[in-house]
């Protein structure tokens, strides 16, 4: 299917929702060096990502010539928005399955951004006729995220105590996923 896809947001400017291409590296993994500054909820901290750019080529090469994988960015005036991607697994067993990571620069929160692209990837899993399960793991008080998810049709599927550990505090995870059919 074409994973090209453009929107135009709530306040006029154009989202333009593509897979990522080797080229993008460098963008990316500035992008992934600032979100960790931007919010509490993410795996990784301020420093943490240290994805170099030659590896983040190999990551996107990988998704691009797999079945089961989809590295998609968006744009807004050429400056990367956000970042979504969805790997599954690589043995016969687990090639149906996979888990996503998303990202929406602060500065686009609540412009539709993180709905546009995962309606998109949902979109690509079905047009695959291999992903057939999607999961994800978010932060337990990561209300805006959790609002998203259930609004696109994931459910709640568990919850693994203790699962973060900042600033003195433990936070659980909740563990969503959504059949793909
Ligand atoms: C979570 C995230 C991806 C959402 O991206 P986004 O582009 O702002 O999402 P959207 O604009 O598509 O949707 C936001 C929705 O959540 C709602 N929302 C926002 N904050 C909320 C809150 N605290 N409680 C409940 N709903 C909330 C908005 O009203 C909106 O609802 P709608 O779609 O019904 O209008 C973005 O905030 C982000 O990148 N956060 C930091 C990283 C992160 O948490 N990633 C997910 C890790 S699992």
């Amino acid at each position: 299917m074409d994973t090209t896809r453009t929107h135009q947001l709530k306040d006029g400017r154009t989202l333009t929702i593509r897979e990522a291409a080797p080229d993008d590296a460098a963008a990316i993994v500035a992008y992934l060096q600032q979100v960790p500054y931007e919010s509490p909820y993410l795996g990784f901290g301020p420093g943490e990502f240290t994805t170099t750019v030659e590896q983040e080529v190999a990551i996107i090469e990988d998704h691009i010539q797999s079945d089961n994988k989809i590295f998609l960015i968006g744009l807004i005036d050429g400056e990367i928005a956000s970042v979504n991607n969805f790997a599954g697994g690589h043995r016969q067993r687990s090639r149906h399955v996979g888990e996503f990571g998303i990202t929406v620069r602060e500065k686009y929160w609540g412009h539709g951004i993180a709905s546009h692209m995962l309606t998109l990837l949902l979109d690509w899993a079905k047009s695959t006729g291999i992903v057939r399960k999607i999961n994800l793991v978010t932060r337990v008080d990561n209300h805006g995220a959790i609002h998203v998810y259930k609004k696109l049709g994931f459910v709640q599927e568990g919850v693994h105590r203790r699962s973060m550990y900042l600033d003195g505090t433990f936070y659980d995870a909740i563990f969503m996923g959504i059949d793909i059919d």
